[in-house]
């Protein structure tokens, strides 16, 4: 059983609240008021207002921390070693048709480190929670990565580009070199919960690029705990700044990351 420390309790009850709106909005999806942000990249207002939640709620427990917000942008705090990094909906493409899979994300940077993540999947109540040094956790259960080393048997996620993100002409080769070794190949839309299943052990591997910070803060320090090799598509450590990441249980990394590499060619 996990005892959550303090910031991560503050953490999970700003998720759960700003949950509620967005799962009656959910509930109500057709009669939201959608406007288009860019192609592909719907803006509802349950974002907006599952954002002002969080950002309510963060603040008044940590009124000096600054934030990053997906929809709201950078708001300098007066202390400057900590910001939350959030994304108040991942996974807006299901959420707009209906698709239940999505989650709230939040992510505390500490001195330029992640330090604390959570990521809320409403629908499901799954509450995937981690603290540099203190373990993953899903609800109250330790977590930790798959133990396969085949690639043969394991099921690899991903996140495609799509409308407005082609940036990646290499993607289609690595798509077909991934889908002819593993097991399967899942794209399921919130990349925040494709970390979350690669740490759960669920997924043995998940790579996208040009990914935000937003996506990934919270689901890094869960992977870190849960015992997940994380690095850039090259191998590298520029997740945050590049938004290309590569997560696996470890064992399957390096042959994840060749063949990636090899398709690109
Ligand atoms: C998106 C989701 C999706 C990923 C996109 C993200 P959003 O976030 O995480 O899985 O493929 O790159 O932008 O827009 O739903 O918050
Ligand atoms: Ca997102
Ligand atoms: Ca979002």
């Amino acid at each position: 059983m996990s005892r959550r420390s303090p910031l991560v309790t503050v953490m999970v009850n700003a998720a759960y609240k700003a949950a509620r709106g967005l799962a009656r909005d959910f509930g109500e999806v057709e009669q939201l008021q959608v406007s288009r942000k860019g192609p592909a990249d719907f803006v509802s207002s349950a974002d907006h207002k599952a954002e002002e939640t969080l950002v309510e709620e963060l603040r008044r427990a940590r009124p000096n921390f600054g934030f990053l917000l997906e929809e709201g942008g950078t708001v300098a705090g007066s202390d400057s070693s900590n910001r939350w990094i959030i994304d108040p909906l991942d996974g807006t493409t299901n959420f707009l048709h209906g698709v239940p899979h999505f989650a709230i994300s939040i992510g505390l940077e500490r001195d330029g480190k992640m330090f604390a993540g959570v990521v809320y999947d409403p629908l499901r109540d799954e509450m995937f929670t981690a603290e540099a040094g203190g373990g993953a956790y899903l609800n109250s259960r330790r977590l930790r990565v798959s133990a396969r080393d085949q690639m043969s048997e394991a099921l690899i996620a991903t996140g495609m580009p799509f409308k407005g993100r082609e940036s990646h002409p290499e993607y289609p080769a690595m798509l077909e070199a991934v889908t002819g070794s593993a097991a399967g190949v899942r794209r399921f839309g919130s990349a925040a919960l494709d970390l979350c299943y690669v740490a759960a052990g669920r997924y043995d591997g998940f790579w996208e690029f040009a990914l935000s910070p937003w996506d990934i803060a919270g689901g890094l320090v869960i992977l870190r705990e849960a015992g997940a090799m994380v690095s850039d598509v090259a191998g590298g450590d520029t997740m945050m700044e590049t938004g290309d990441i590569l997560a696996s249980n470890g064992r399957l990394h390096e042959d994840l990351r060749r063949l990636l590499a090899e398709a690109a060619k």
